[in-house]
């Protein structure tokens, strides 16, 4: 694993080696993927002003999440199906987690189920991410399940109504490998993804499946099945933010979803500072996700007021080169980068970093 030493590097290598429809499927972003190419560009836009001579000889970059602590600010974001990337998918990624101290979130959509994965690391921190399917029966019962299998939080992605138009998905017919299947779930409900007419198979099963009538209402339905902190992945704008909070979440993901759903959007470390704001009098843990590929990326998310970071893409180009050594391999290249930066930076905890470590471009425009 030596040879990789950035996560381009991982993804150039993963970028090779999948087949095509599966390389397209983790790839891709909504139509014309301008949001995607955002997502990165928007870190390069910011620039991070180090602090001289503070002394950092006890730097420090872990982190306390729900009251629980990580060995660091950077956890692995729901992506669905990765055994398409490695025969040993989501639960070589979380034993990843596990050896490294870090939140791994199980998707609905996986290909290995809630139970399989935390007996493959049952010290990891999981938490599961959720679908709400039309039949509320099906959601009750994962989130019973993941209760009852020691996950510690549920992730409802709220920006999904139905999936957004991924072009190449579209055009490759995608669909889950015939030898995989949707292990959370029996019967058609492992299989119908396989039932692809025309167009993406993904798109055909989220369309008939999952629930587009939800409201924030829904929350309370959750909350009255469970007792696991919620948090609301894929919030953009600060009233959406307030919205959730009052409903009862626990904690936002600051998402894009890996600019698949609707381009156009901002970047997620644009919209950052608009939610940071607006829940600023509320007490609730901020994340988010989007872009990050570097150990500075997860700096800047922290110094515009983010509590941690998820990483979904990373995660599937180092479990396709590797397995669970290339997960561990991407998570230590972030580890690696991040100590750089907290002592270059003259900032060696996490608490020692402020708003004021980072400017955005613009003001440096003028010379
Ligand atoms: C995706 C869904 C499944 O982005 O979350 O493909």
């Amino acid at each position: 694993m030596e040879k990789y030493i950035s996560i381009k590097d991982l993804e150039d290598a993963a970028l090779q080696t999948l087949p095509r429809a599966v390389r397209d499927y983790y790839k891709s972003g909504a139509t014309e993927e301008y949001t995607l190419a955002e997502n990165r560009r928007a870190f390069q836009r910011l620039r991070i002003r180090p602090k001289c001579l503070v002394g950092v000889t006890d730097c420090d970059i872990s982190t306390t999440v729900f009251g629980e602590k990580v060995s660091m600010p950077v956890g692995i974001s729901p992506t669905a199906m990765q055994r398409m990337a490695h025969p040993d998918g989501e639960t070589a990624n979380v034993k990843a987690a596990e050896a490294e101290g870090v939140i791994y979130i199980l998707s609905t959509i996986a290909t290995s189920s809630i139970e399989e994965v935390a007996e493959a690391a049952p010290k990891a921190m999981k938490w599961f991410q959720l679908y709400i399917y039309n039949d509320r029966e099906v959601t009750r019962k994962l989130v019973l399940r993941a209760e009852q299998a020691g996950y510690k939080a549920l992730v409802l992605t709220v920006d999904t109504p139905m999936i957004g138009i991924r072009r190449a998905d579209v055009r490759n017919k995608f669909t889950l490998p015939a030898h995989l299947k949707l292990a959370n779930f029996d019967g058609f409900l492992s299989t119908k993804i396989h039932n692809t007419g025309e167009g993406s198979g993904l798109n055909n099963y989220v369309e008939s499946l999952f629930d587009k009538s939800l409201t924030w209402d829904e929350i309370k339905w959750l909350k009255s099945i469970t007792k696991l902190p919620i948090v609301a992945k894929g919030v953009l704008r600060g009233d959406d933010a307030v919205k959730a909070v009052k409903a009862g979440c626990g904690g936002i993901l600051v998402s894009n979803h890996g600019a698949r759903q609707l381009d156009g959007v901002p970047s997620t470390i644009e919209a950052l500072p608009e939610i940071v704001e607006a829940v600023k009098h509320y007490n609730v843990e901020l994340f988010m996700d989007g872009g990050v590929t570097t150990g500075t990326d997860v700096y800047k998310a922290l110094a515009l007021g983010a509590k941690m970071v998820f990483v979904g893409r990373p995660a599937l180009w180092g479990l396709t080169v590797g397995g669970q050594e290339g997960v561990q391999r991407m998570l230590s290249l972030f580890r690696n980068e991040l100590e750089y930066t907290f002592q270059i930076a003259g900032t060696p905890t996490v608490a020692d970093i402020t708003k004021d470590m980072v400017r955005h471009e613009s003001a440096y425009s003028r010379l």
